[in-house]
Order: C-alpha cells, then sequence, then structure tokens
C-alpha cells in the first residue's frame, strides 16, 4: 500500500470558497505543470537535478551497505556531525525507524550503536556528549557537501584533537568517516592526504535535497535499517510523480494547492502536523526543505519577489494542547498537513479501570493508538468546520518504504512549487550570507573587509541595547 494524500478538506466545498480550492483553481496549474515538469526534467537528464535519479543508484547503496556493515561491528556510539541537510534526514529516519529510547536500551536489546547527531555547535551540547561517549569505541561521521561550514568544522576539530589524544594519531582514521563531494573541498583533501574513508555527496544533489544519499542512508545502514526498501519506496513515488497529469500526482498537487492558497487565499504558512510522534522530525525536514528551497527574495529573472510560505512543525496530540486552539481560531493564514498513520507498530491496550467514572470508562478496553487516531480525524473535523484548509498524508505503516515515499514527494513538489513561483528552489543564497558573515566574526582569512563592515553596525547597534 502506499502514501496516501487526501486533499478533501482543501476544497471550497468543505471549508468554503473564501479558504478552499475548486476543480476549476486546480485545473488553472495543469498548463503550468506541464512546461515546470518538462523543464525539472530537461534538468535531470543535464544531470543538475541528481535527487530524482538515487533510488536508482544500485553501486552507491552496495558501497554504502558495505562500509556500514563494517563500521557497525566495531562501535557501540555512532555520532554524525553535520548541520541543515547534513543532520536533519539522519535525526529524522532514526526518530521514524528507531526505538524511541534508542539510545537508552543495552547494547544487546538495540543491536545497533547509539546514535548522536550534535548538530548544533553550543558548548553546553557537545560538552555534555563528550562526557557520555568513549571515543575509543566511537566513531564519527563528518558529514558536510562543502566541507567548509562553519559548525560542522569545528564539531570536527573538537573531535579530532578528541580522537588524537584518546585512540592516538596513528589510529584516527579507524574513527572517522567523511562524507563529503567527491572531488572538491578540505574534507576530501585530508581524507586523499590521510587515507580516511569517505563516501560520496553527489554534486548535482542540493544539501537538502540529499537524505536519500549516503548522507541520510550511510547512518541509516550503520542503525540497521534496511536502505534499499528506503530507495524502493522513494523510486515507486518518483515513477508516480513522473505524470504530468496533476490530478494524478500526489506531489503536485500537495505543492500546487499550496502555492494556490497561499497566493489566492492567503495562506502564508504551511503547518505540518504529524500524529505520530516516530514522524515528528519528518515535519522538521519538511520545514528546512520548504524554507529555504523556497524563501527567495528574487525571481529566476532577477525581479524582487520575497515570497515562501513559513513552514511549521507540530506534533498531535501534544500540539492540540499548545497550538490547535490558535489553528482552529485565530488568523486563517494556514494551510495544514497532517500526518496519519492506520497501522501502528505497537498496540498499546488502555486497561478498564474505574469503570464507574464517566471520564475514564470511555478509555478502558481501548489503545493508545485509537485514542492518537482519533485526536487526529478531530482536529481534521474542527479545522475543517472552522474554514481551515487541510489536507492528510496516510502512512499505512512506519517503515523504510513509506519513509522513503515521503522524502521523495515532498522534494518533488518543493521542486515543483519552485517553478509555480518563478525561483530556484535549489540555491540558498541567504543562507550563504550568513556563512560568510560567520566566517568575518569568526576572523577568518580573506574577509577582513567583510569583518570590518560588521564590526562597525555592531558598535552602532551596541548603542541601543539596555
Ligand atoms: O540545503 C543546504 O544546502 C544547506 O542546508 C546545507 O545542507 C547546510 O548548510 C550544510 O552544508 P554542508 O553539507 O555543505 O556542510
Amino acid at each position: 500500500m502506499a502514501l496516501k494524500f487526501d486533499l478533501t478538506h482543501l476544497m471550497a466545498d468543505a471549508v468554503g470558497p473564501q479558504h478552499g480550492l475548486t476543480d476549476e483553481d486546480l485545473d488553472t496549474l495543469v498548463g503550468k505543470t506541464k512546461r515546470i515538469h518538462a523543464d525539472l526534467q530537461t534538468r535531470r537528464a543535464a544531470g543538475e537535478l541528481g535527487f530524482y535519479d538515487l533510488p536508482s543508484d544500485s553501486e552507491g547503496a552496495a558501497a554504502i551497505r558495505a562500509m556500514a556493515t563494517e563500521v557497525r561491528d566495531r562501535c557501540d556510539t555512532f555520532v554524525v556531525l553535520g548541520i541543515g541537510g547534513s543532520a536533519l534526514g539522519v535525526i529524522a529516519v532514526q526518530t521514524a525507524l528507531g526505538h524511541a529510547f534508542h539510545n537508552l536500551l543495552s547494547p544487546e536489546r538495540r543491536g545497533a550503536p547509539r546514535l548522536f547527531v550534535p548538530d548544533n555547535p553550543d558548548p553546553e551540547l557537545t560538552s555534555d556528549l563528550l562526557e557520555v561517549i568513549d571515543p575509543k569505541a566511537t566513531v564519527f561521521n563528518v558529514v558536510s557537501k562543502s566541507g567548509s561550514t562553519a559548525e560542522t568544522m569545528a564539531h570536527y576539530l573538537v573531535i579530532r584533537d578528541l580522537l588524537r589524544r584518546t585512540v592516538g594519531e596513528a589510529k584516527l582514521r579507524d574513527h572517522l568517516v567523511f562524507t563529503t563531494d567527491p572531488e572538491k573541498g578540505i574534507l576530501r583533501k585530508i581524507a586523499d592526504e590521510e587515507s580516511i574513508p569517505t563516501l560520496p555527496v553527489p554534486p548535482s544533489v542540493g544539501g537538502r535535497f540529499c537524505v536519500l544519499s549516503a548522507v541520510g542512508l550511510f547512518p541509516a545502514a550503520v542503525m540497521g535499517y534496511d536502505i534499499d526498501a528506503m530507495l524502493e519506496g522513494a523510486g515507486a513515488m518518483e515513477r508516480r510523480c513522473a505524470t504530468t497529469n496533476l490530478w494524478d500526482n500526489p506531489a503536485y498537487l500537495h505543492s500546487g494547492a499550496h502555492m494556490l492558497l497561499q497566493r489566492e487565499r492567503g495562506k502564508h504558512i504551511a503547518v505540518m502536523m504529524p500524529y505520530a510522534s516516530a514522524l515528528r522530525d519528518l515535519a522538521d525536514w519538511f520545514r528546512q526543505l520548504w524554507a529555504e528551497s523556497l524563501g527567495k527574495r528574487h525571481d529566476v529573472e532577477g525581479n524582487v519577489v520575497e515570497v515562501g510560505q513559513t513552514p511549521v512543525k507540530a506534533l498531535g496530540a501534544t500540539d492540540q494542547h499548545s497550538q490547535v486552539q490558535l489553528y482552529v481560531e485565530g488568523p486563517n493564514d494556514k494551510v495544514h498537513t497532517l500526518m496519519a498513520v492506520e497501522n501502528w507498530r505497537h498496540q498499546c491496550p488502555i486497561p478498564p479501570d474505574h469503570t464507574d467514572e464517566e471520564s475514564l470508562a470511555y478509555l478502558g478496553g481501548s489503545d493508545l493508538g485509537k485514542l492518537l487516531s482519533a485526536e487526529q480525524v478531530a482536529t481534521e473535523i474542527a479545522l475543517t468546520n472552522n474554514q481551515r484548509p487541510n489536507c492528510k498524508l496516510v502512512f499505512p505503516q512506519i517503515d523504510e518504504a513509506h519513509i522513503g515515499e515521503f522524502f521523495m514527494m515532498m522534494e518533488i513538489a518543493t521542486a515543483h512549487a519552485g517553478g509555480l513561483l518563478r525561483i530556484n528552489a535549489f540555491d540558498q543564497p541567504g543562507v550563504e550570507e550568513g556563512k560568510i558573515a560567520t566566517y568575518a566574526l569568526m576572523d577568518r582569512a580573506g574577509f577582513a573587509e567583510k569583518r570590518g563592515t560588521l564590526k562597525k553596525i555592531l558598535a552602532e547597534e551596541a548603542r541601543r541595547s539596555i
């Protein structure tokens, strides 16, 4: 059973003409979608959009599996050092597929190393992490496509020093794997000089589109997940989205409806709300994909457009007690994607007790899965009754194949949305600007001029802080 996309409650007949779409609205995208599809396929054929073809890279997958088998046998802890697209997919896969308390299980019970992904270069977080790992039994996967991201490279230097002091210079390479560009960058250079094992990030795959490359698949394989099934799911979704018939294409329908709802109905916020803790970090992964790809100042012709829909992640049922009041009655400026699960991996029956108490009796004899699913339906009804457009992604179950489908669907949706907005969904000039400012403030050579300008701005601003 494939991932299901249900757009019933995005439509005007469900949420009213002021907030929902008609078939005719969606039909206005048919011609544009054909052109965007053709353009994306041309760029794909020219080798620019490698994410489409990751599911068929069986050679790459075999190399990942081989290295993962070897690594998992010789470590009890696996640490991924990366940030943004080089971390969020890893976290999302582990949260979706792993035991919710994986790192707390005994080694026999967990059957895979403990996994840590300290993406933030926070001195307290990293110091605490170093306290709970034994470097001699740890492999560090340094993941940076560019090899120049300050956060990741700072972590790398911290870890390299730690390893030098604990396992010794001669054994450094046994504790490091670099995932980086196959030819360029400082990590590639160091790996070549020091024979550190590496896996490639294909140059044609952008950072936030690389979860199905070695970036996401290697940690997944080390943790023992079936990466072939994940790729099969992604491949099936890619084939499903090869049609230019908008009405049969879940990715184009999702993005098309979102873009129309923003432009025509003022839905500037896209809430993704899984009703499953295991899917929580898929929403976080999507948040980066949608924000960094679509939030752009210029269109492809260089006109100032300042577009992008703000993605928000929420979790059902937790956020019913935090955010849903706002979603149901606050500004009607959001489109919601609820994520539902049909078959839970575990049951957790609720034992009947206090059967004479009305407020408890209805729960006894039921199951936590049934409760959570009911809450998802209840939110759908509440949103719809209050004219809040919402759609639903249904996971028949949470497993590798459906996670793979989700990743590919959202990547294709993002590429399509970029086409509808007429912006470049594959660059991130705003992020690069931040990276350059960081280099300047951290005194990196070659950034003196920028440093001077920033220091002046900061001095000026300091006068205003009380
Ligand atoms: O999508 C992107 O390109 C970014 O979010 C990158 O993934 C992030 O900045 C990390 O870059 P790198 O892998 O080069 O360290």
